[in-house]
């Protein structure tokens, strides 16, 4: 039954950095639960209109930030439902310690250089990476993020397997606590 498999969970919340695989990995863990999943720049690009880049260059980048609290408050209201963030999102401070009750929030860690990587491969633009030296960006934009992201229950690196398998540790996590406000942070790496 998907409530065994579910602990008392209503809602997962993956946070982290640009190509850390909160998409792949939100669509896996959505689909072994039967749950529904959503992608923030999804739902932006469905709101707005425009993609995130035609936003950043035509409304700027607190514009976008706006859009991306608003589709975010209104995402997490919902049950059952797996939710992919923007890596900027789970980035401002205390947002994850303030999810509401029923909520497991993820950091999928990734490292600058296969963050980069990764986001070349997918050929999808990133606003905040297009500069003469994207890696320089992302390590500077990481650092400046852990300390929110660290926020996270549940801590697992990126790179140590594929998203199917991630999405197993997640829900085998989820099994484990019990839907229990906290989760240690349990690390893979
Ligand atoms: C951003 C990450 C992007 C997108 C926007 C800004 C960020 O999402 O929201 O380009 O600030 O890290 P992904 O993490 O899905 O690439």
């Amino acid at each position: 039954m998907e409530s065994d498999r579910s602990g008392r969970f209503q809602r997962v919340v993956l946070v982290g950095f640009m190509g850390s695989g909160k998409t792949s990995v939100g669509r896996a863990l959505a689909r072994l639960l039967g749950w529904s999943f959503r992608d923030f720049d999804a739902e932006i690009e469905s709101r707005t209109g425009r993609t995130v880049p035609e936003i950043f260059r035509s409304r700027g980048e607190a514009f976008f930030r706006e859009v991306e609290e608003r589709v975010g408050r209104r995402l997490l209201r919902e049950e059952r439902i797996v939710l992919a963030t923007g890596g900027g999102w789970g980035a401002v401070p205390g947002r994850l310690a303030d999810l509401p009750p029923a909520t497991l929030s993820v950091w999928l860690r990734v490292a600058p250089e296969e963050a980069v990587r990764r986001v070349r491969a997918d050929g999808t633009e990133r606003p905040l990476l297009e500069t003469d030296d994207p890696l320089k960006r992302a390590r500077r934009l990481l650092a400046e993020r852990e300390a929110a992201y660290r926020e996270a229950n549940l801590v697992l690196d990126s790179e140590s397997a594929p998203p199917e398998g991630l999405a197993r540790t997640i829900l085998e996590s989820m099994r484990v606590s019990g839907g229990e406000a906290s989760v240690p942070h349990a690390k893979n790496g």
